[in-house]
Parts: C-alpha cells; structure tokens; sequence
C-alpha cells in the first residue's frame, strides 16, 4: 500500500519534469513533406517527389538542437533551423499524438513586382541571396494555427536560419453579422538578416469562388497605404511597425466577407503568406404565425406556420416538435418546406407549414408546438402552445387561479352573511327593546 503510495508520489514528482523536457523550453522536431519540384516538372520521372524530411528548431540562446530522438529511417533529410522567435515551434496539444502538417520547398528570390514594394529591392548584396532557400508551411492539424517561413542555408550545410516568418493564430475564423472581426496575422523578421531594416510591404487579398481582389497593401517603408483600400477594412499600423503585428480589422462583418484571405508580407525579395478562412454564420431568427394559435374544436385541423430569416449561410434544418402536457417531446417532422429566399444583404428566409390535425389523439390533448431550427450559428426554438377546447388539462396557472377566486368568494360570502346576520341580531335586539 505504502509502496503504491510512493510510486505515485514519486511519478507526481517526475511529470513536471518530463512536460519540461519534452514540450519545455525546446521546440519539437518538425516533419515535413520536402516538394522536389524539379523532378515533378521534368518529363522524365525520377524517384519520388516527395521525400521525408525533419527540420530540427533551435531558439534562441539555446545552442544544444531539441534532444536526438531515434531518427525514424524513412526521413531522408534533416536539417537545423536557427529560428531565434520560435515561430515555427508547433506543440502538439498534450495528450494528443498528431503532428502538424508540414510542407517544404525550395524558394527563389526574386524582386517583388508590385508597385509597392518595388522600392523594397535596391542594393541588396547578391551573395546573401545566391544561396539555397527554402519556404516551410506549417499547419497545426486543428487547423488553426499556421505559419509560413522562408529560410535560407548556409553554404553546403544543412544549417538553415529562418530569415523571414508569417503566423496566423486564427485559420479559422466564424463572426456573427454586424460584428468586428479580427484576422490575425503576425509576422517576423531576423533582425540579423541584411534583408532587416530595408523595408517590407504587407498585402491582404480576398478570393471567393475563384475571383480574388485586392483588399489593401500597405508599405512599411515609405508608410503609403495603397489607393483605394476595402471600405471598413484596416490594419493596426503603430502595432505593426512596432511587433510585426499585420491582422485586418474589419468593422463590421456581412455576408460577402465569407471566404478566403491571404495575409501576404514581402521583405526585399521574399514573400511569405497564410490563409484564413473567414466564415459568416448568422443563425435564424424564428416566428410563429398565427401566435397564439385560435381555440380549434376537436377535430379541426390547424395550419401553423414558422418562418427562419435572417440568415446564413443557407444550409438549414427546419423542424417541428411537440410537447405534450405530459412534458414529453416528440417529433413533428420537417413540415412543408418553403424554398430559400435571399434578401437584399445576402441572407436567407425559409419557412415551414404544419397541419395540425387536432383528432389526432396525440395533439387532441393540446401541449407546446416548437418549431426548431439548426443551423452552423447555432440552433433556435420558437413555441407556441396548442389548446383544444373540451380536452385540456388546466394549467397550473389557471389552477391557482381558480383557487384564489374560490377564495375571493368564500371570503365574500362570509363577510355578507356576517353582516347580514350581524345586523339581523341587532334589529331583534332593537325589537326587544321596543317591546320592553
Ligand atoms: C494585433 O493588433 C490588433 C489591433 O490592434 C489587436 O486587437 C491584437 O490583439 C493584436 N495581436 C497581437 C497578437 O498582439
């Protein structure tokens, strides 16, 4: 018993440390997908085009690589990134075994060809750039943290430093309408890099069904903001010259900002982007017509019908329950179903109609009809309730209230015979009187 006691002490004791060594201070090895594109683009096919490899992450003012794990024998690549900010550290959360999805290829520098950040690529040392480079996407595989790192190595070595890396903590984002939204978007470049302190740009851009615009770019350099930026769309400027901090702030979210932006930061020559998907979903807001529902006589057959507006995007499920006054649901079904309707901001209306055939035995003891609607934003209820005549139940509401005029009455009765029976004595009295 006591030994039991001990090991679990000494197990409590050891955890912590354990925590620490593996998801501390280092970062965990990444694996990635290298892409060998130039043997996919040749006509000639040789060997795969995709090969294992792992990237191993040294931070800051630590020399030592995260601890020499067996090395599993399918990776063919291993490589040593300097990535002092940590940006491309992905912890799996505890517990759980499945890594982030990774991708690895070569990168080319090239001068950007946009108009904003033409004024980004002058003088620029061309041995620093005639190097290999490489672009790492990482993606956590709960989808919502991502970051995208251009590295360069050094000569002949396997030896890379992250020179450039852009993150996102929101991949994912779901806003209700009318609401502000904030994309997030951060990015970092080491300041040891010749390529630091000559400038960068930063582009947002949107794309929906294979159309895309331009949103805003904006340059860090000469502080010029491109010129016609989206309407309610803005960065953060003082938080982005001074951490890197790039997130779009939009004032206010309607139907048509559903879909894809690219946060996208150039350095002179790089480029590193992410992708957010922004989703607008606004549940229905429901109303039962006629509310409340006439008094049918037993056997009438009532129409009730439940209208969803308001919403989206368009994918609903409209239904109807009943609660009898025995405080049991059960279901209605679906009813006869309306097409979708759009409205002029882009959301939708639906409705439902139900018989309610009050023979049924079932709706003839009256009870709650709910008409329930689900939906991405969220599920929504709307009740009305059925009575029939000659068959309900009271409610307790109408119990108690039976109950006081009974009271109300019994009171008054009292107080009437005691007066009138009061006042008779006193006549007789009076009578006597006289008579005496
Ligand atoms: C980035 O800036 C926005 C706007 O000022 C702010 O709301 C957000 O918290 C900032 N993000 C970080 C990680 O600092």
């Amino acid at each position: 018993m006591t030994n039991i006691r001990s090991i679990c002490y000494l197990s409590l004791l050891t955890l912590p440390c354990f925590v620490q060594a593996c998801g501390g201070r280092s970062c965990p090895a990444l694996e990635c997908w290298y892409l060998n594109e130039k043997v996919a683009v040749g006509s000639l096919t040789r060997g795969p085009s995709q090969v294992k490899s792992l990237l191993r992450i040294r931070t800051e003012g630590r020399r030592a690589v995260s601890p020499q794990s067996s090395v599993d024998p399918s990776i063919q690549r291993v490589y040593v990134v300097a990535d002092p900010a940590a940006t491309l550290c992905h912890r799996s959360p505890s517990g759980s075994t499945r890594k982030p999805f990774c991708e690895l290829s070569h990168f080319q520098p090239q001068p950007s060809t946009i108009k904003w950040a033409t004024s980004l690529a002058e003088d620029l040392s061309p041995v620093y750039l005639q190097a290999d480079w490489f672009s790492a996407a990482v993606q956590d595989l709960d989808g919502r943290h991502g970051t995208s790192s251009i590295m360069r190595a050094s000569a002949g070595t396997n030896e890379l430093d992250a020179v450039l890396s852009v993150t996102s903590a929101t991949l994912l984002v779901q806003s209700r309408l009318g609401e502000p939204v904030l994309l997030d978007c951060q990015f970092w470049a080491d300041p040891a890099s010749p390529l630091y302190g000559s400038g960068f740009a930063v582009e947002w851009r949107y794309q929906s069904r294979g159309t895309g615009r331009l949103l805003l770019a904006y340059d860090g350099k000469a502080d010029r903001l491109s010129d016609s930026p989206e309407e309610g769309a803005t960065l953060d400027f003082e938080a982005l010259h001074r951490n890197g901090n790039a997130s779009l702030m939009l004032q206010e979210a309607q139907v048509r900002h559903s879909g894809t932006y690219i946060c996208m930061v150039y350095l002179p020559q790089l480029l590193a982007q992410v992708t957010i998907q922004l989703e607008i979903a606004e549940p229905p807001s429901l109303s039962i017509h006629p509310s409340p529902l006439p008094l049918p006589t037993p056997g009438q057959i009532l129409t009730v019908r439940c209208e969803a507006s308001g919403f989206a995007p368009h994918s609903l499920e409209l239904s109807w329950e009943l609660k009898g006054p025995d405080g049991k649901s059960r279901s209605l079904g679906p009813g006869r179903l309306s097409g979708h309707r759009l409205a002029w901001d882009g959301t939708y209306s639906q409705d439902t109609r139900l018989e309610l055939d009050t023979s049924d035995p079932e709706l003839g003891g009256g009870g709650e009809v709910t008409c329930v609607a689900e939906h991405p934003g969220g599920t929504r209820r709307a009740a009305v309730a059925l009575r029939v005549i000659g068959f309900s139940t009271p409610s307790i509401e109408d119990s108690m209230a039976m109950v006081g005029v009974a009271l109300v009455l019994y009171g008054l009765i009292k107080f009437v015979s005691w007066t009138f029976l009061g006042s008779g004595s006193d006549e007789t009295q009076e009578t006597d009187k006289k008579e005496k």
